[in-house]
Formats: structure tokens, C-alpha cells, sequence
């Protein structure tokens, strides 16, 4: 099939799943690839460009065994007709449940045709010093199966004649997928004798639920969870104080510490 260039869509905090899909990508070794970053929140309002002979590379986190609600509500903007797409999952260490699957079914009704579909392995968001969750994934041998799984990619796509008549790739999960989780106020706040008020928080929330005042104000009700301005602080000013996620996280620590490897379906 004749392809030339391969997108790359993803919603992607904490970057893991952006990390993913640029060593697919390598892996395919199309000399074009662009980015369609829905991370930022003026990605809910952007329209985007028709795919002509692209590849597109689909990535977005697994959150509570589905995918993220935000990466849904973004990924569903994209528009697709009988486009050839990757679709990839990010999760950390626990299990990715129906997520890959929800992300296969969210393709095709979006006009998308799964080649293929991958589950990998990011640095849990919820990360601790003291309770590492898949801590520095993907690491340097994750980044060598994305490449390898793009070489996979590559191969099938060539071989592909008629994208129209190609049958659908097998992925796990189950359909009714999982409930969401009842979605909690919580939020991620700022030590303000250690805060510089930067700004770098503000500028990465997906969702823009930091606001710099007087001092860092976070609207609770907005707020993912994703941890991005907990990572991103260069002062370490931004925690996630709750009672409820330090047991999530010790739990996560004492039953999901053996590392995972990455799956890919093709
Ligand atoms: C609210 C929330 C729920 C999560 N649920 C899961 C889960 O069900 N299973 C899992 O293994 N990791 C889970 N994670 C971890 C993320 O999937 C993981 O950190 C991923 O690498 C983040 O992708 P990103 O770096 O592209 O933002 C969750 C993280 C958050 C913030």
C-alpha cells in the first residue's frame, strides 16, 4: 500500500505515550511523520486536517482498565476514511483491561482500519520515590520492541493491497467494557514555600485546570489526575496529598511490581 507519511495522534501527560509512538514511528521508517498532539486544551477546539495516504498512529493512557475519558473526547475528533491506524495503549504495570479494545472500536467508527494494535508499559503516573511504579518505563528495551513492532507495521503495510478488504486485527478486552470509576475531587496541590510560581504546571495541564494568581489556584472539578504538573515541577511544589491514592498506590506497589512486557497484535 502506498503510504507517505505516518501521524502521530496521541493525549499523552505525563509523555509516555508520545515516547511510544515516536519509536513506532521510527520503526516504520516513513521519512514523513507528524505530530497531532491533543495533549494541549486548545486541542478540544483545533480542527485537523483530512489524512491523504497517511499512516496514523494512534496512543493515548490507560486510566481505571479503559481508556482516558479526555483521550476519547479528543481522539474522537479525528476523522478517518478507510485510513490505515495503529492503535496503542499506555498503561502502568497493573492491566490494561478493555482499553485496547476500546481504543480498536473508537477507530473504526471514527473510519480508521486497525493494522495493528499494541499494549505498552509508561512510568505509572501515581509514582512514588518511595513506591516506584514501573518507574523510567518505557525504558531503552520498551523503545526496541516499539521500533521493532514499527518494522512489523511496516512489513504488513507494504504487503497490503486493498485497505478496504482487510480484515480486522484481534485485540483483548471485553465488550461491555469495564465501568469508569466514579470520577473523585481530588487534585494535585502546590507547597507554596517551595513554589516559585513558574508557571510550568499552568502551561502543561491538559486541561487547564491551574490558574497562577496571587498563588497557584487548581479547579478540582477539571483536574484528570494525570499527574503531569506533579512531574513536570522544578521545585517538587506540586504533591498529590490524598489518603485515598496513597492506598491505591501502596497497593499498586505490593501486587504489581513484577515488570510487564509490552504486547503487540498484527
Ligand atoms: C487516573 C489514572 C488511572 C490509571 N489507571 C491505570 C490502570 O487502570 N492500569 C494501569 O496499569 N495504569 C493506570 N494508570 C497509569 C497510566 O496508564 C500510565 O501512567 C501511563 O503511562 C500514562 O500515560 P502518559 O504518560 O501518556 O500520560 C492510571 C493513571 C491515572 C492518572
Amino acid at each position: 500500500m502506498n503510504i507517505s507519511s505516518v501521524k502521530l495522534a496521541y493525549f499523552s501527560p505525563t509523555k509516555t505515550t508520545q515516547k511510544i509512538l515516536e519509536a513506532i514511528a521510527q520503526g516504520v521508517e516513513y521519512n514523513d511523520v507528524g505530530h497531532i498532539d491533543l495533549t494541549p486544551p486548545d486541542s478540544r477546539t483545533r480542527t485537523f486536517e483530512d489524512f491523504n495516504q497517511d499512516l496514523v498512529i494512534i496512543g493515548a493512557p490507560v486510566y481505571g482498565g479503559r481508556l482516558a475519558g479526555e483521550a476519547v473526547k479528543r481522539i474522537s475528533m479525528l476523522k478517518g476514511h478507510y485510513t490505515p491506524a495503529v492503535v496503542v495503549v499506555l498503561y502502568g504495570n497493573r492491566e490494561y483491561e478493555d482499553a485496547l479494545l476500546e481504543l480498536k472500536d473508537l477507530a473504526i467508527k471514527l473510519g480508521f482500519v486497525p493494522v495493528a494494535g499494541g499494549a505498552f508499559i509508561g512510568e505509572h503516573s501515581y509514582t512514588k520515590p518511595e513506591f516506584p511504579l514501573s518507574a523510567g518505563r518505557p525504558h531503552s528495551q520498551d523503545l526496541e520492541k516499539a521500533m521493532g513492532f514499527g518494522k512489523a507495521i511496516r512489513r504488513k503495510m507494504d504487503a497490503i493491497k486493498d485497505i478496504k478488504s482487510q480484515d480486522p486485527i484481534d485485540v483483548p478486552g471485553h465488550f461491555p467494557y469495564k465501568d469508569h470509576k466514579p470520577s473523585s475531587n481530588e487534585s494535585a496541590s502546590t507547597l507554596e514555600d517551595i513554589c516559585i510560581a513558574c508557571g510550568t504546571c499552568a502551561a502543561i495541564c491538559p486541561t487547564a485546570a491551574i490558574m497562577i494568581n496571587e498563588r497557584v489556584e487548581t479547579d478540582s472539578t477539571l483536574c484528570i489526575r494525570c499527574c503531569a504538573c506533579v512531574k513536570s515541577c522544578p521545585t517538587q511544589a506540586r504533591v498529590m496529598e490524598s489518603s485515598r491514592i496513597d492506598k491505591i498506590v501502596k497497593w499498586l506497589s505490593e501486587n504489581y511490581s513484577v515488570p510487564k512486557q509490552p504486547e503487540t497484535f498484527i
